[in-house]
């Protein structure tokens, strides 16, 4: 075989060119492979025994964390694109008082009445803690209108200040108190022990709120950690006592009526409606309890199998740290779904209308109950008659903000987002029928609704100076929250502001 082969090269010398050059190309091809398993072998060492830097305690400086996870955090960084719309969410800004001015009304004589935006990505939660007129322009001469517990949902800076000072020590002050100290953007240390990169619990409040509820956290299995690391902060809370120590109202459970029970128990509230005089409940995001509750949940899903999907690259498979709307991506629900894009967009798109349906009646008649009893009470309604009115609007508004302030909550839980929805519509429909009766007592049988048409109206009909509040929010945001940033940056505890 050799002689013939080597008879027909010397007849025709191409043919051992072409061995010649065949060989070559799988030598070439064999090296290829072989450094890519040692690239590979040194990425994961790398990863896990090389780390750059060495981090010890609560590293709050995402950069530095970057540098031996350098995957995660390049993705992470990604959570400051605005690229994305989909039906009714996304990562880019929305003026939610705009887009549905009755809120102005539901929240009369509360902060959110002033200003309300979409959230978006964990990258701006510094900036849009600034920014919002909710937090007041406070200086040497304007007093806070927050406590420092404004902070627990916004920065690894929290659970590090809170180890250096003791909890009750970072509680009792107000907000502008850690203005220059609280300044990195959520991240790597607020879900992450930096010895192991395991998942871990920062936020007290989640672990005493577990107990409350009978859950033993310590006992939680990876897949639950992969959704208690968001119930940090995409939960419902309060503020409890002087020191305003952020609380789980848990005690009873987790729906919509357990935790009222407790609220209604401890005669708490958060605001007396400046137009109805209800003592109201508002909602924080109980994205959480409501996902709990949800198909998802009980099929053995976390936040992190939809919101941070697996990426691969070069054979290391890694963790999408661009949380966002999973619209964005839509390829993560096939992973489990044999279903086409359009499809699977349609199912989310069809829960969250019909969820706007029942929405948009109950801010409709919400908001004129809430007129309604303003009315009364200027006609000289007495107490004992608006007793029960008041109660139902507490109520009502509870179970609509509840339902609606969970923002992904109609796909997260279809089903009790409609529940909740539905009892909410009933309370407004029974406030409103018993309003009819106080105000028929005292002779008003031509009651209009005032022109709330915009969030300009509605702000001046509920007696905010907007033009006062704007300027002053801007004056400030130009001349004081960029003295915390640079006194931060020269301190070494900022070291790039995105
Ligand atoms: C909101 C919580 C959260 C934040 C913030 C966060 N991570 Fe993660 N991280 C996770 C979750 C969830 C996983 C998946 C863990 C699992 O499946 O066990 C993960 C996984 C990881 C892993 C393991 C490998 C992988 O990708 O699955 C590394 C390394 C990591 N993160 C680094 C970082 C770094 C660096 C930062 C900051 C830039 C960061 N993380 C910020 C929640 C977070
Ligand atoms: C330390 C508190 C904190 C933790 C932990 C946290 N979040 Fe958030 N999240 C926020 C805040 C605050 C915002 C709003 C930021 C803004 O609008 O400036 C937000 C915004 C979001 C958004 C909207 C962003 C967009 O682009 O649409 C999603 C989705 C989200 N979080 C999901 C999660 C998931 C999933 C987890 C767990 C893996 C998680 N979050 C963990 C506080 C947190
Ligand atoms: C089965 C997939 C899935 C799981 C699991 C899941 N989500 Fe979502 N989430 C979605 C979808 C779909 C939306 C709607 C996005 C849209 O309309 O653009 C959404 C919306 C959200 C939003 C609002 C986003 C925005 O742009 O305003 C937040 C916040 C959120 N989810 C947090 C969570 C948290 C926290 C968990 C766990 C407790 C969780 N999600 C579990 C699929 C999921
Ligand atoms: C990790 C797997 C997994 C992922 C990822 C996932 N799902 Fe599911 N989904 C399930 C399971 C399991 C069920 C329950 C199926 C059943 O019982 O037939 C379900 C049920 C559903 C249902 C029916 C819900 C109901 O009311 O019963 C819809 C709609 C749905 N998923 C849409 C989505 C969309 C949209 C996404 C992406 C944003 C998504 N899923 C991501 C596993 C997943």
């Amino acid at each position: 075989m050799f002689t013939k082969l080597a008879e027909s090269i010397k007849k025709r010398p191409i043919i051992g060119w072409g061995i010649f050059f065949a060989t070559m190309v799988v030598v070439f091809l064999l090296g290829l492979f072989a450094a890519s398993i040692t690239e590979r072998r040194a990425e994961i060492a790398t990863l896990f025994h090389n780390k750059k830097v060495d981090i010890e305690g609560i590293e709050a400086r995402n950069e530095i964390w970057g540098e031996n996870y350098p995957r995660q955090f390049n993705t992470w960084k990604k959570t400051a694109d605005m690229d994305f719309r989909s039906k009714h969410l996304g990562n880019m800004p929305e003026d939610a008082l705009e887009s549905r001015p009755e809120m102005v009304v539901l929240w009369a004589g509360y902060a959110f009445s002033r200003d309300y935006r979409a959230p978006r990505g964990h990258m701006y939660a510094i900036e849009d803690l600034h920014a919002t007129l909710r937090t007041g322009t406070p200086d040497t001469d304007t007093p806070d209108m927050q406590p420092a517990a404004c902070w627990m949902c916004k920065t690894p800076d929290m659970p590090r200040l809170v180890h250096e000072h003791g909890i009750e020590n970072f509680y009792n002050k107000m907000w502008s108190h850690y203005g220059s100290e609280a300044v990195n953007p959520i991240g790597c240390a607020d879900c992450h022990d930096p010895k192991t990169m395991n998942l871990t619990i920062t936020r007290t409040a989640l672990i005493e709120g577990c107990t409350h509820w009978g859950k033993d956290i310590t006992k939680a299995t990876p897949q639950e950690m992969r959704s208690l690391v968001c119930a940090q902060c995409h939960v419902e809370y309060y503020f409890h006592g002087p020191d305003k120590v952020p609380t789980f109202p848990w005690h009873k459970g987790i729906t919509v009526e357990e935790m009222e029970q407790y609220y209604d128990k401890i005669e708490y509230y958060d605001w007396i409606h400046t137009l109805s005089k209800a003592p109201m409940l508002k909602a924080q995001h109980p994205d959480y309890e409501l996902f709990l509750l949800g198909p998802h949940a009980q099929r053995g899903l976390s936040c992190a199998d939809c919101h941070m999907p697996y990426l691969a690259e070069g054979g290391i498979k890694y963790s999408n740290h661009q949380v966002t709307t999973p619209l964005k991506n839509i390829s993560v629900c096939q992973t489990c779904h044999r279903d086409s894009e359009e499809n699977l967009r349609n199912y989310v798109y069809q829960y969250q209308d019909k969820a706007l349906e029942v929405r948009n009646r109950i801010e409709h008649e919400l908001a004129k109950a809430h007129i309604m009893a303003k009315t009364a009470w200027e006609k000289g309604a007495k107490e004992q008659e608006m007793a029960a009115t008041l109660k139902l609007l507490r109520k009502a508004q509870w179970r609509w903000d509840f339902a609606v302030a969970s923002h992904g909550g109609s796909f997260h839980a279809p089903v009790e987002t409609q529940r909740i929805l539905a009892h909410s519509l009933d309370y407004t429909l029974r406030a409103q029928l018993e309003l009819q009766k106080v105000l028929f007592a005292y002779g008003v049988t031509d009651f209009k609704m005032p022109d709330i048409s915009s969030k300009a109206k509605a702000q001046e009909y509920i007696g905010l100076d907007m033009k006062t509040l704007t300027q002053k929010k801007n004056n400030w945001v130009k001349t004081v929250a960029p003295k915390w940033i640079e006194e931060a940056r020269e301190k070494g505890r900022l070291i790039s502001k995105k």
